[in-house]
């Protein structure tokens, strides 16, 4: 099965422009409860983020203006995907290491999480990452 996963916002824009609404819950868009939300803007030309896991923490990406090119490995397969479009969210489940590339000056990157902020979450190191998904 692959890595990557898009939830599709319904567009409910008019001839005025556009407008999505994200909502949560059972029957809804994004099928889990959202604890957090955070947004990545103003990345440096040049830089990548991310090079992590979470252990307890699903999140769903969603590039609400420009783009920039996610990848994702579960350990096995490695799959990247562009994110440029605000009707389109990425899930990206527990235990799979992310990175972020190639950001566009004017990304702002959104990102819907299940869990508060615990540094203690996070794997940083890509071997321990690769021990504990093989376990
Ligand atoms: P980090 O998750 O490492 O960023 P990225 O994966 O995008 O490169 O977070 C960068 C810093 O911000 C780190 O010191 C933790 C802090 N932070 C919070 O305090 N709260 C949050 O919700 C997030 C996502 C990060």
């Amino acid at each position: 099965m692959s890595l990557i996963k898009w939830i599709e916002f319904p567009s409910l824009g008019d001839d005025r422009g556009s407008l999505v609404a994200v909502e949560m819950g059972q029957d809804r868009a994004v099928p889990f409860d959202i604890k957090r939300v955070y947004y990545i803007y103003h990345t440096e030309q040049g830089v990548s983020r991310g090079y992590h896991a979470h252990k307890q923490l699903k999140q769903v990406a969603i590039c609400v203006a420009g783009k920039c090119r996610m990848v994702l490995d579960d350990g096995k397969t490695r799959e990247e995907a562009w994110l440029d479009c605000p009707t389109k969210g990425l899930v990206i489940e527990d235990m799979v290491w992310r990175e972020m590339h190639d950001f566009s000056k004017d990304c702002v990157l959104l990102v819907l999480a299940t869990e508060h902020y615990d540094e203690s979450d996070y794997i940083r190191d890509y071997s321990d990452f690769l021990r504990q998904a093989s376990q």
